[in-house]
């Protein structure tokens, strides 16, 4: 069985997909920790499926790298065969990246490279494109450069709004989150190989 632990910022929906697939006896993952760099409405659904949880707030820290190094001793304590980053609004110091690497993923609401960073939604609908789409990938140094793991594209519709557009994107990002999770747990992924 795969240990995973999510880091969320957010109101963790894709965490609720991840922590609801495991419940299923064919799911070869299980979420064992979630931790949060503030307080995260999302925290609740770890309550609520009786997962330990944690949090680093980013606001009491001096530095990111102080704060990562906190973030990485309370990860040590799970020892977690994966780390998920499912809507952390924030980049982790190189150190923890190495530290991690590759058993780090992320999910990016765009079809990367395209629409790297904090507001890919947003970015994507300021473009004027007709499509953007949902990414899984490792995480390397760069901000959303790393590795693709799985991807798959998301029709922009008239009168879309960063709101309507994200709600539309979630949906295809927590399949891809779901299937690339399965995929590692079974062996049919390796990250070390991955492209
Ligand atoms: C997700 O769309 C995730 O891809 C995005 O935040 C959302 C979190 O939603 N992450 C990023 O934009 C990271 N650059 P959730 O809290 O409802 O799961």
């Amino acid at each position: 069985m795969l240990t995973v632990a999510v880091l969320i910022s957010g109101t963790g929906s894709n965490l609720r997909a991840l922590l609801e697939a495991a419940r299923h006896p064919d799911f070869r993952a299980r979420v064992v920790v979630v931790g949060a760099d503030r307080e995260a409405d999302g925290l609740a659904h770890a309550e609520e499926f009786g997962i330990p949880r944690f949090t680093v707030p980013w606001h009491q820290h001096e530095s990111r790298e102080a704060w990562g190094e906190e973030l990485g001793r309370q990860l040590a304590v799970w020892n977690a065969d994966l780390v998920v980053l499912s809507g952390l609004m924030r980049l982790l110091p190189a150190g923890l990246v190495a530290a991690l690497s590759p058993r780090l993923i992320n999910t990016h609401p765009a079809y990367l490279p395209e629409f790297p960073g904090a507001h890919g939604v947003r970015d994507a609908l300021a473009a004027g494109v007709t499509e953007t789409g949902a990414s899984v990938i490792v995480v390397d140094d760069g901000v959303d450069t790393g590795p693709i793991l799985a991807q798959e594209r998301v029709p922009i519709l008239d009168g879309d709004t960063e709101h309507t557009l994200h709600e539309r994107i979630k949906p295809v990002e927590r399949r891809l989150l779901i299937d690339v999770v399965q995929r590692i747990a079974t062996g049919e992924l390796s990250l070390t190989s991955a492209p």
